[in-house]
């Protein structure tokens, strides 16, 4: 609900400012992570893990939400956008999840994070 209001107040205070503005500024922490920066703080340096074990503080889970969505945002060097963009997004989603304490979330997240099936395509 708060995210509802914020965005509202924001729109009403910015009303030039697009809906894909808003958007962006809610769900990332303004940073931009490289891909490797990601793969070495999270994917390999055990902070996904930790999230989608569910012993990940809410501070934690943000952290790697926000980069996630960089990721997401990222051009792979290796394999076609649209699939980028499919493996990515469950990412996103399933971070998303774990953010709102979805049941079943880390899960998601844990089956969204397959190394080889990315790597294989775009690494
Ligand atoms: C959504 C796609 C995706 C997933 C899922 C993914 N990776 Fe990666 N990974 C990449 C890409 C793309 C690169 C190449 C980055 C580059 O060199 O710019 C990479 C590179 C790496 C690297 C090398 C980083 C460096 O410094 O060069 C490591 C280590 C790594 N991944 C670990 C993992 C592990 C462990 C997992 C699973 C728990 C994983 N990755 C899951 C896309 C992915």
């Amino acid at each position: 609900m708060s995210k509802m209001m914020l965005s509202f107040v924001m729109l009403t205070l910015f009303s030039g400012v697009t809906t894909s503005v808003l958007v962006n500024a809610e769900e990332s922490d303004g940073k931009k992570y490289s891909t490797k920066e990601v793969m070495k703080v999270a994917f390999k340096g055990g902070l996904l893990k930790k999230v989608s074990s569910g012993n990940a503080s809410a501070e934690e889970a943000k952290k790697l939400h926000a980069m996630l969505v960089s990721l997401s945002k990222n051009q792979p060097k290796k394999g076609d956008a649209d699939s980028w963009k499919k493996l990515t997004s469950a990412l996103v989603k399933a971070s998303t999840a774990v953010k709102e304490g979805t049941e079943g979330a880390g899960a998601m997240l844990q089956k969204a994070s397959n190394c080889k099936a990315c790597h294989n395509i775009h690494k």
